[in-house]
């Protein structure tokens, strides 16, 4: 079905999408059922537990055997040089075959990761970064636009001018990251130059996903406009559910929370209205919770009929 397609061809999913890695969601429940549903399920890494890592690569190794990656935080996990070093040496004792970098220099990873033998995708935020992670040696990006969730760039574009921009000077496989829910955002994705998308707020609102029923419940009920960024110290931004919190944050009148006090209150409480989960503009086009299997097989189905549709503008020319 998607023969020819060189992200396919690197991650050995049916489909070329992926459930983008996000900290404490992103483990076996979630990860499992989206690389059972023919996607790329990629465990996130970041709170620098080598015992996390192992614990949540053999639940998903026992729940499916479909293939699977795993993202590593390059600056999370440079914090801690041992424990770094050895969830590397330990994944690389598992013969991984797909690991995504992030949050860092891609340099620091890449040939390492090339030299035994696994496929290397970088995130990047920016034009510059998209051709320092090519420079570095990867076999493709995954480029995020302004419009995702979590931890931003001041200095990041949106995703419709930043695809085009990257497209341009790169020849790897690009993996479209911010805004997109279905098939018509894959398709759209794909007109701009992408080969795949990774979508991680529509996941968060999926029935697998571990978070507290109020988080996925605020994600559905966010307007197109629910979502904004708060200053997170010392240069990068975030962006997440536009709250009480959320704005009082905002104009200075209120602490922002450590990133373990946010899990606890509002992923494993729900409270939703003191904190700021994080979320993408999409979260505006989210409309239900929802299985990862229909997620994905119905992300696949509207892709088919967009592709359709644009291309029976042909014939009526
Ligand atoms: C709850 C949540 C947590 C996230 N955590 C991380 C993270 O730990 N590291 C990271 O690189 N990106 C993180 N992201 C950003 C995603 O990797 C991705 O860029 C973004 O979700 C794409 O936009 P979308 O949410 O509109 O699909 C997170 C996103 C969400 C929704």
């Amino acid at each position: 079905m998607f023969e020819g397609n060189r992200v396919t061809a690197h991650t050995r999913s049916r489909y070329p999408i992926f459930q983008s890695p996000m900290t404490w969601i992103a483990r076996a429940p979630l990860v499992s059922a989206v690389s059972a549903a023919g996607a790329t399920g990629l465990l996130e890494n970041s709170i620098r537990s080598l015992a996390v890592t192992q614990r949540e690569f053999a639940a998903i190794r026992a729940a499916t055997n479909q293939p699977f990656g795993v993202n590593l935080p390059i600056r999370y996990l440079q914090m801690d040089a041992r424990e770094e070093e050895a969830i590397l040496d330990w994944l690389l004792g598992q013969k991984i075959h797909f690991a995504t970098t992030s949050a860092g220099d891609p340099t620091r990873y890449t040939r390492r990761l090339k030299d035994a033998g696994v496929v290397v995708y970088h995130a990047t935020a920016t034009l510059r970064g998209a051709i320092k992670a090519v420079d570095a040696g990867v076999d493709g990006l995954i480029v995020e636009g302004a419009e995702s969730a979590g931890i931003r760039n001041p200095e990041e574009v949106h995703t419709f001018a930043l695809l085009q921009a990257v497209r341009e000077k790169v020849d790897v496989p690009i993996v479209a990251a911010g805004g997109i829910v279905d098939g018509r955002g894959m398709a759209a994705a794909f007109a701009l130059g992408a080969e795949g998308v990774t979508m991680g707020t529509r996941f968060v609102a999926s029935v697998e996903s571990p978070v507290h029923a109020n988080y996925k419940q605020a994600i559905v009920d966010a307007p197109i406009t629910g979502t904004t960024l708060m200053d997170n110290p010392p240069r990068a931004r975030s962006r997440g559910l536009k709250t009480p919190y959320a704005i009082a944050v905002a104009d200075g009148s209120r602490e922002r929370l450590p990133r373990d006090a946010v899990l606890d209150r509002l992923y494993v409480q729900g409270d939703v209205e003191n904190t700021s989960g994080a979320a993408g503009e999409s979260a505006g086009l989210i409309r239900e919770i929802k299985p990862v299997k229909q997620i994905v097989d119905e992300t696949i189905a509207g892709f088919w009929r967009e592709i359709d549709r644009l291309a029976a503008l042909r014939s009526s020319r």
